[in-house]
């Protein structure tokens, strides 16, 4: 039996608000393999049915003949502005013998999906007749001048008395906000509407207010705002960052419409206050003066509210967002009360992470004094015992509480939390906590909040090593820390910007963790537009850096491999993971604008100028504290190595695209530019002239030899160079994602394993040894002794080095796709390392797919494989992989779930020797056993 999950449509995490006149939808499969195994083995659809049902018309019906299942065509006529119609999906299709046939033996209908909502946003600017407002005059924090003070709005209106069927709140702002309607909190949103580039890009949000409105005759509905600084407003970058970047006042832009009619709009009509949160911060936190409370979601309480300014309608476009919202996603209690040597409380809850702290409602009740001081105060870790807050740089990350009149209500009555500012923690430093307040602090008084945006997650790693799994952990955690509304480098520090390498280093990864299409495709938007449209240097090809972009002055705009390459690679991953060609074709533009006229070329043959500066192998685990440019690996190879990936990949998409000049041009001259990488670079031996896990890394896993011969030679020269380290790292950002593929992919894998497993410094263990529950930026972020790197750079949370992750899943657990959302893909796993199980699952386009293997009676090699519905996939069983993992052949196999067995000798070749020279047997230096154990 095959059922399909509800239909989805574009991107879109809910389906109400969507910006897309003509959505497309997608479809699951689930298959109900324990029950009926038969019924669902090579499953595939011949035809799809949807039926529309829009208001007040016949239900329509559509029969396709198609065995597409994922962003098929709107089959109805375009959507109007808040047009909500109703959508249901049945397949056709059915079970065959074989693998291979393309046509079901017999084809039957499945049951028909639920019937799922769909409903536009306002899809013009001209649907909007409201108008943001702000207040008559700028009102600085009391407590940092150069800080506006958050804004309350109000206003009320009379909901008609009908049976109302669709009230909604459509809602954007200056800054971020939080919307109330009768006194309840309009959705669970956080920061919204989240970061954009602004100047091209704001979100608006949709809430259906049905459930809140008092529809009462004559009743008044009072809906307030409360906005604060955000990215719009308030201070961004480093070195002190900038305010005011993208306008200088705090506004909300909201519009009441029920059943089709308009019924309140922010205009001139509304009235303002000041907030009893007298200062949000994004980097340097909250204030919240209790005393300044008042009952503001009473519109009879009309002391110190007064008249607004309206701003004319933004200039910028005005979009839904396919991401899904910032949202509590997890609680976690502290775990430990610490006492520091200096006498501080500090509450560890065990886990890095990125949120804020929550206090339990009324446990200040009982506090007498007014006007006192709690200072809640963040940092990821600690450092002679105290709070270790030098890392944060120019970010205070700290929230102040400052208690009420005896008696006087306020928002502390309720469980209290920080609304416009986010910290990245494991550590928060409580001061001040009266002597007569209620409660302890581990039960629960005060509580950690996980905060980022709400993506669905989709994979799942698992190993018989406990340190690989925490490993895996970690970067899991360290990806939820920094997709906060972007995908950002590092979460505390005054920096939490979209730099543009992280992500392309880590997007694979990501991908398979989470369903990023949303987010990832949202910021790609942003970036093409600041891209195309912001040119600092004016149609010079060149992206920006982070996206959105706030460091024009901050940083030189000039030509970067692998960050730069984002604009090709990173649309590249995601059309890959979810098979959408609608993003290629989205930011064509800006791949062409980078390979045309952005790279900055040697003229003799096309590479990279060798005099332009590259960041390239940033952050090698030789470059000193304060240089991280300082690479063992030259940065122009680096560079150059990209360009001729970059443009073979664009070569494809010209290719899938049918821009079928540009295809054969770049095509050209990725054969070209690999002639000259391999005449400038590559020895005829196979010898790289940077000699160096990185140089080899990247010109194995980007197929750069001419030969095999030579890529044999390379395979063997970084199997030395790793072992000459002693299995310890040696890469930075460009190295590091492929240094693990590049060996098990040339038939190292036990190689690949060992430095996997190695403990001692650096290594991607080295910071489990020492307690780390994310990933870190270098990786001594925190030197043995237990202080912190003395680098200025230095976080505890940066997902990059947790790159490693997507050979886990690839190799380890041997899932990768071989067609655009995995129709069909590969499941090759490579045991080693001394493991004895490893499983993958992980939710594709089609449905769920599970690989598990196991070792049992020490040499039996079992693998467990579910394949969903409509997709194929290719097995490759370790003893069938040879020295070419690659280009093995492995079987084809449909949906449906399978048991393969072989032989394995898991001691073959492991664990693999590091090289000992001469002077360290002539020195009696001992041989320590390095590998972690699991
Ligand atoms: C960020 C990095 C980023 C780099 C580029 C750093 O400050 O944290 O992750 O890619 O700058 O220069």
């Amino acid at each position: 039996m095959v059922t399909l999950t509800a239909p989805t449509v574009e991107q879109h995490p809910s389906g109400l608000g969507i910006g897309e006149p003509a959505p497309r939808l997608s479809w699951r499969f689930v298959l109900d393999s324990e029950n009926d195994n038969a019924a669902s083995k090579n499953w595939t659809q011949t035809a799809y049915e949807i039926e529309v049902q829009r208001k007040n018309t016949p239900v329509e019906s559509y029969h396709v003949a198609s065995s597409n299942s994922v962003l098929v065509k709107w089959p109805s006529a375009p959507l109007k502005s808040r047009e909500r119609v109703e959508v249901r999906v049945r397949a056709f299709g059915g079970s065959s013998s074989s693998s291979s046939s393309s046509e079901p033996a017999a084809s039957e209908a499945t049951a028909w999906t639920p019937w799922t909502a769909v409903e536009c946003g306002l899809l013009a600017k001209s649907d909007w007749t409201a108008v943001p407002i702000t207040s008559t005059k700028s009102i600085p924090s009391p407590d940092v001048a150069e800080a506006l003070r958050p804004l309350r709005f109000r206003t009320t209106f009379k909901a008609p008395v009908s049976t109302t069927s669709q009230a909604r709140l459509y809602i954007t702002g200056y800054g971020v906000y939080r919307a109330f309607l009768n006194g309840k909190r309009v959705g669970d949103n956080f920061m919204a509407p989240g970061w954009t580039s602004y100047a091209h890009r704001l979100r608006y949000e949709v809430f259906d207010i049905g459930s809140l409105l008092d529809k009462t005759p004559g009743a008044a509905n009072v809906l307030a705002v409360e906005a604060a600084e955000g990215w719009y407003v308030g201070r961004l970058g480093f070195h002190g960052g900038m305010r005011g970047i993208y306008g200088p006042d705090i506004a909300v832009m909201a519009q009441v419409e029920i059943d089709g009619a308009t019924v309140a709009i922010t205009d001139d009509s509304w009235q303002c206050s000041p907030s009893a949160i007298v200062r949000a911060e994004i980097y340097d936190g909250e204030v919240y003066d209790a005393r300044e409370e008042t009952d503001w979601l009473n519109p009879a309480v009309t002391a110190n509210w007064a008249g607004v300014r309206a701003l004319p309608l933004p200039s910028t476009e005005l979009v839904s967002p396919n991401s899904p919202p910032v949202r509590v996603t997890e609680v976690l209690k502290p775990v430990e009360l610490i006492t520091t040597p200096s006498g501080k409380i500090i509450l560890d809850f065990g886990q890095n992470l990125v949120g804020r702290l929550r206090i339990r409602g009324g446990s200040l009740r009982s506090v007498k004094e007014s006007g006192h001081k709690i200072v809640l105060s963040h940092a990821e870790v600690l450092e002679n015992g105290e709070l270790g807050t030098r890392p944060l740089r120019v970010a205070e990350c700290k929230d102040t509480i400052i208690t009420p009149e005896p008696g006087q209500a306020s928002a502390l009555d309720d469980d209290w939390t920080p609304h416009y500012t986010f910290h990245g923690f494991r550590y928060a430093q409580i001061d001040g906590w009266p002597s007569d307040a209620q409660g302890s602090f581990l039960d629960g008084t005060i509580v950690a909040e996980v905060l980022h945006t709400d993506m669905q997650q989709t994979g799942h790693f698992e190993c018989s090593h406990s340190k690989v799994n925490a490993l895996h952990s970690n970067a899991l955690w360290s990806m939820r820390g920094n997709f906060l509304s972007i995908p950002s480098d590092c979460p505390q520090r005054d920096e939490r910007l979209g730099w543009t390498g992280d992500i392309q280093l880590f997007c694979k990864s990501a991908n398979f963790l989470y369903n990023t299409a949303g987010i990832l495709g949202d910021w790609l938007e942003d970036l093409a537009s600041e891209h195309l449209l912001d040119e600092p240097g004016k149609n010079d090809g060149i992206p920006p850096l982070v996206v959105p972009n706030i460091i024009q002055t901050l940083w030189p705009h000039a030509p970067l491999a692998i960050w730069d390459d984002v604009t090709v690679l990173t649309p590249w991953d995601l059309y890959n993971s979810y098979g959408d060609v609608a993003i290629l074709r989205r930011q064509y533009e800006s791949m062409c604008a980078w390979i045309d006229r952005g790279v900055k070329r040697d003229a003799t043959d096309g590479l990279w100028d060798p005099y332009a500066p590259q960041l390239g192998d940033w952050l090698d685990p030789t470059a000193p504290p304060d240089n991280p440019l300082d690479a063992r690996t030259n940065g122009t190879l680096v560079a150059d190595a990209y360009l001729v990936r970059v443009t073979g990949v664009l070569a494809q998409i010209s290719e899938i695209l049918a821009e079928t000049a540009d295809a054969a041009r770049y095509g050209a001259d990725a054969k070209r530019l690999l002639a000259a990488f391999q005449s400038k670079y590559v020895t005829p031996s196979g010898r790289l002239m940077s000699d160096t896990q990185t140089a080899n890394g990247l010109a194995l896993a980007f197929g750069l030899f001419e030969t095999e011969a030579q890529r044999r030679t390379a395979a063997a020269r970084l199997v030395d160079l790793v072992k000459d380290a002693k299995f310890r790292v040696a890469t930075g950002f460009a190295g590091t994602p492929v240094i693990t593929h590049a060996l098990s992919s040339a038939g190292y894998a036990q190689v690949a394993y060992r430095m996997l497993l190695e403990k001692s410094r650096p290594s991607w263990m080295y910071p489990i040894t020492m307690g780390a529950t994310t990933i870190w930026e270098r990786w001594d972020s925190m030197l043995p002794d237990g202080s912190v790197n003395p680098g200025d750079m230095t976080s505890f949370n940066h997902y990059m080095p947790g790159s490693v992750v997507d050979w886990l899943h690839t190799c380890v657990a041997g899932v990768r796709p071989l067609s655009p959302g995995w129709q069909t893909f590969a499941v090759q796993p490579m045991p080693g390392g001394g493991l004895t199980s490893a499983k993958a699952e992980y939710e594709t386009a089609y449905g769920r797919l599970e690989s598990r293997w196991e070792i049992t009676n020490g040499d039996q090699f079992v693998l467990d494989v579910l394949v969903p519905a409509n997709s194929r996939a290719q097995v490759v069983l370790p003893h069938e992989q040879g020295i070419d993992a690659t280009a093995a052949a492995g079987r084809w196999v449909g949906s449906g779930r399978y048991r393969f067995e072989s032989s394995w000798d898991s001691g073959k070749d492991w664990p693999p020797k590091p090289y000992r020279s001469l002077f360290d047997d002539f020195l009696d230096l001992p041989v320590e056993d390095t590998i972690i154990k699991g």
